[in-house]
């Protein structure tokens, strides 16, 4: 604790990891995300979080439980999502969007699994075996997304959802990482 920098961490770890007030620790916490994660933005993270039941009582480690049982919630939703587009024909679908929309399914079925054992790996505080399948999750959201862009002119219609899944599992990712920093 010598460098000015070191002492403005030390503040920071202190407002995410003492147990203050509910509502400070989901914004504190959020913002060290979101400063240390390009891909955890600050207002999506406190507003998923704060919707959860359980984000007022929980310290650093139950906000990371949440936000992988945010994902797999989104995941299965996603999923069946999915099912319905295809059995209901909605977008009419094409010859390009159907398989499209086959390798979407599997790979959220995939990504079920995956964050079943990323849970189960975070409780045990495997966090390396924890991010890599949360990793993978974005990894599949990011793919999914992919596949509608080769082709022109084509629209995804799992834009949306497939953003929600990346920024969902980058809050899990982010959080493990300032766990693993060796504070807790
Ligand atoms: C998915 O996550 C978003 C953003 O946090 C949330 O608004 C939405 O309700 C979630 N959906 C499900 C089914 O969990
Ligand atoms: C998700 O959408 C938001 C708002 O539209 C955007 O700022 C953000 O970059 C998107 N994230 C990804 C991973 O595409």
């Amino acid at each position: 604790m010598t460098s000015p920098s070191s002492y403005l961490l030390f503040i920071v770890f202190s407002f995410v990891f003492l147990p203050t007030h509910a509502r400070n620790i989901v914004h504190g916490t959020c913002k060290l995300c979101s400063q240390q994660d390009p891909n955890v933005r600050y207002r999506f993270c406190t507003t998923s979080l704060e919707a959860a039941s359980g984000s007022h009582h929980a310290n650093i480690r139950g906000l990371g439980k949440i936000s992988i049982h945010l994902t797999h919630e989104n995941l299965t939703d996603t999923s069946s999502h999915i099912k319905k587009l295809m059995k209901n024909n909605v977008f009419k679908l094409n010859a390009f969007v159907k398989p499209r929309l086959d390798d979407c399914l599997e790979l959220y079925s995939d990504s079920i699994i995956d964050i079943r054992s990323a849970m189960k790996n975070y409780k045990l505080k495997r966090y390396d075996e924890a991010s890599l399948l949360i990793s993978a999750v974005m990894d599949a959201a990011t793919t999914c997304e992919n596949g509608f862009k080769e082709k022109r002119k084509t629209i995804s219609p799992l834009t949306k959802r497939n953003n929600v899944t990346f920024e969902l599992a980058a809050i899990g990712l982010s959080l493990i990482r300032v766990i693993q920093s060796g504070i807790n």
